[in-house]
């Protein structure tokens, strides 16, 4: 059983030390007070308010530890130095920054410090975090009292200050694991229907779980799957189609066939190219596509339907944005960064009015990530897939 952060009687900890995961993973040149970080506040500030030390602990990116002049240059770019102001600011409490070059000097740098939140230093700097390594995990847990992973994001990951840690300390689920776990929960266990399932990204190989795992499921059975993006050109070469020099997902291509040919499977009726490229679905897809999503009462969404940083191909993406937007009745689950970062494009793009409905929307989206309402906006990419894909992740298995 996991044991929620929510059913703590927390005042019992006052004085104590949290270590606290969360996942700080933006991508260089993405803006860093991003939706992932928005997200853990709310377990910050729990925590905070009832006295207890935070000690949060992330990683970002996948800095090479075995190359040292990589490493060098990775110190730079993938620093969590960055996000202390940040924290600060929003918090409105200052934040202490540690980087230790060992991580046996760690304990001692946490104690020395005076203030309540404290970010350590990326923890993919050290050999041990990315091959889960228990003596690593045990030096990190002697710098806390308790445990919280609110990391949903990263759990699909066997890391050190994921999984093994979780045998050192009493470990619980923060305020965001549990509102993921819950929305994402009630999707598989979901009833209600015409369910619809919006694949599309670059990649289809990541994806095809969710697909079969929602594939003749009895009743959480998706009813439809609209495909765009790379995903739909890989569907159209393996059904037939010249696509040229169009992005195919190839090692997926044996994977999609019991996928080929079905009714439920929408592949775009016309398409946008760039010369020789397929960017985009076309004009006629987005209407039927958003016809099947204004009849839906569950939605599921991953990727971008075409290269929508081009202003020339975001009109496939901004279609599907519009449907979803527009159907007030349905649950909604969007998930993976792209897709996030698609609706800023969105919110440029169309008319004052739907502006502010959209701009509206966002911040239910963002809202709903504290209080579950009807859009879940996921803050897990490659986790929300492996999550629906029925997977056990490693760092909610380690909770239980
Ligand atoms: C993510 O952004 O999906 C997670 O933080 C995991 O990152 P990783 O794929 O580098 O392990």
């Amino acid at each position: 059983m996991i044991k929620y952060l929510s059913g703590q009687n927390l005042k019992k900890n006052s004085g104590k030390t949290c270590l606290l995961r969360v996942d700080l993973n933006v991508e260089q040149g993405m803006p860093l007070d991003s939706y992932r970080l928005e997200a853990v506040l709310p377990t910050i500030k729990l925590l905070l308010k009832n006295k207890v030390r935070v000690v949060l602990l992330s990683h970002r990116g996948r800095p090479d530890v075995r190359d040292k002049k990589q490493a060098a240059r990775d110190k730079d770019a993938l620093s969590l130095l960055p996000f202390a102001p940040i924290f600060a600011k929003k918090l409105q409490t200052p934040v202490a920054f540690i980087e230790v070059a060992r991580l046996g000097a760690l304990k001692k740098a946490v104690e020395k410090s005076v203030d309540h939140l404290v970010l350590v230093e990326n923890l993919r700097f050290f050999k041990g975090e990315d091959t889960n390594d228990p003596s690593f995990a045990r030096e990190l847990a002697k710098c806390g009292d308790f445990y919280v992973n609110d990391a949903f994001a990263v759990s699909h990951r066997a890391n050190a200050s994921v999984c093994a840690i979780t045998k050192y300390l009493p470990s619980y689920a923060g305020l965001l694991m549990e509102k993921e776990l819950k929305n994402l929960g009630d999707i598989i266990d979901y009833t209600k229907h015409p369910f619809t399932l919006i694949i599309g990204g670059a990649k289809i190989s990541d994806k095809v779980g969710v697909i079969q795992n929602f594939w003749s499921a009895g009743r959480r059975e998706a009813d439809d799957v609209l495909v765009g993006g790379g995903p739909a050109n890989t569907f159209l070469r393996a059904e037939g189609m010249n696509v040229i020099d169009s992005l195919v997902d190839g090692a997926a291509l044996p994977l999609i066939k019991p996928y080929l040919n079905s009714k439920k499977v929408h592949l775009p009726s016309d398409l946008k190219w760039d010369k020789t490229a397929i960017l985009d679905i076309g004009p006629k897809t987005v209407k039927e596509y958003a016809a099947v999503i204004k009849r839906s009462r569950v939605v599921v969404w991953n990727g971008p339907m075409g290269w929508f940083e081009r202003k020339e191909f975001g009109n496939g993406t901004k279609g599907i944005w519009k449907a979803v937007l527009a159907n007030k009745k349905a649950k909604v689950i969007i998930g993976g960064g792209e897709t996030v970062a698609s609706l800023q494009l969105v919110n440029r793009g169309i008319t004052r009015t739907e502006r502010g409905m959209t701009q509206k929307r966002f911040r239910d989206g963002l809202r709903d990530i504290r209080v579950g309402r009807r859009i879940w906006i996921s803050t897990g990419g490659g986790a929300m897939l492996d999550y629906l894909s029925g997977k056990k992740l490693p760092g909610i298995e380690s909770l239980k």
